[in-house]
């Protein structure tokens, strides 16, 4: 049966468990593994399953929160505790200071009643610092918005899953088709996902999850130096999208202020030379970590790159960063990207066809 964590949260452009799995029973190594670009942490989530040490980082909040729950989370018997504990102190938050816009969101988005306990949440979930906190809020991203029609889990009124919509245009709609949102029981909710979530029982072993650029993978991960054997990983690609502006709702629940439009983050990924250097940039980061030999496996897209300008730079880009020998497992695999909801919200052209995965033998 499928580990019921990971499936904690949606997160676009995560690569299946069954991927991991793979490229795990192909290697002849048995160090640390390691992804700088976690995402929802599928990778260290799944060879933590098998046994494996692994760590990674990511610079997504949204990103840092499900990896930590899902690679150190507390007992079955903790969450339902602090969850018991958090709705014994439920008490009405003062009103947030929001500009007319996003008033207008939260008060269709979120039942009233719904809201509050979603505000309260939000104020009293240390997730950075407790993994219990942590825990819980990963459960809360997972259910924060949603096909509420579809699924009594969800507290928003009806919403995609995978990406936040823009806040004006989801009061719009909304309104076009007269959809209200539902009344939620934010706790009752929670504590059904904890009994579902804890019928896999996690693994014995914990994973370490930083939040971190991967360029200063480095230093945010000294205790790994020389010890990292596999690196199993997919970095942004090129020109395709902006994490943040598309979790804008689950980064509000983490603490952000309430903000549905961001500059980039990184000039570095819309244009392929600096794309190439950043992508250096990220291995020279990484280099320290690596053992005396290493696989490392990318999945990597984007409609702008051919497949052999990919390998080529891949390969280039190892090589210059590390300073070792980089020698390529075979040409790459290249697999149709399936049709996502974040990519029909995104329309066609944002979202690469075909993805590839490239391996390389590092010594
Ligand atoms: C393609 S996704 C990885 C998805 C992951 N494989 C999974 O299964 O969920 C790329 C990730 O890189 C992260 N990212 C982008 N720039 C980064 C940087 N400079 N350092 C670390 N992470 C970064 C994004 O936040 C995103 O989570």
């Amino acid at each position: 049966m499928r580990h019921r964590f990971h499936s904690i949260c949606p997160y676009f452009a995560m690569f299946p468990e069954t991927f991991v799995a793979k490229h795990l029973a192909a290697t002849r190594f048995n160090g640390v593994v390691f992804d700088p670009f976690c995402g929802r942490g599928t990778t260290i989530f799944e060879a933590l399953l098998n046994g494996r040490e692994a760590a990674g980082c990511d610079l997504h909040p949204v990103a840092v929160c499900i990896t930590g729950a899902k690679c150190n989370p507390p007992n079955r018997g903790e969450a339902l505790a602090r969850i018991d504990e958090l709705e014994a102190s439920l008490s009405i938050l003062p009103p947030l200071p929001l500009s007319e816009e996003m008033a207008e969101f939260f008060a269709a988005c979120f039942h009233t009643d719904t809201y509050e306990e979603v505000r309260f949440l939000r104020a009293n979930l240390d997730w950075r610092n407790d993994r219990t906190d942590r825990f819980i809020a990963a459960l809360c991203l997972g259910a924060l918005h949603g096909e509420s029609h579809r699924s009594p889990n969800y507290f928003s009124n009806r919403m995609p899953r995978t990406i936040s919509t823009k806040p004006a245009y989801s009061v719009r709609w909304w309104v076009k088709h007269g959809y209200a949102a539902p009344r939620r029981d934010v706790f009752a909710i929670l504590r059904n996902m904890v009994d579902f979530r804890f019928r896999t029982p996690p693994p014995e072993s914990r994973g370490e999850v930083v939040e971190s650029d991967a360029r200063k993978a480095n230093m945010a991960f000294p205790n790994l130096e020389g010890k990292v054997t596999d690196i199993i990983t997919s970095p942004p690609y090129l020109d395709t999208t902006n994490y943040r502006e598309d979790q804008w709702l689950r980064l509000w629940f983490l603490g952000e202020p309430p903000k549905s439009t961001q500059a980039r983050d990184d000039g570095r990924h819309c244009n392929r030379t600096l794309y190439w250097s950043f992508l250096k940039e990220a291995w020279e980061g990484v280099a320290p970590l690596l053992a005396p030999q290493a696989r490392v496996v990318v999945r990597i897209g984007g409609r702008k790159l051919s497949k052999e300008e990919m390998f080529a730079s891949l390969s280039a880009s190892l090589k210059d960063a590390t300073g070792r020998l980089v020698k390529p497992v075979d040409d790459g695999v290249t697999t149709p990207v399936k049709r996502t909801q974040a990519n029909s919200f995104r329309g066609a052209k944002a979202s690469p066809t075909v993805e590839h995965d490239f391996c390389f033998l590092i010594s």
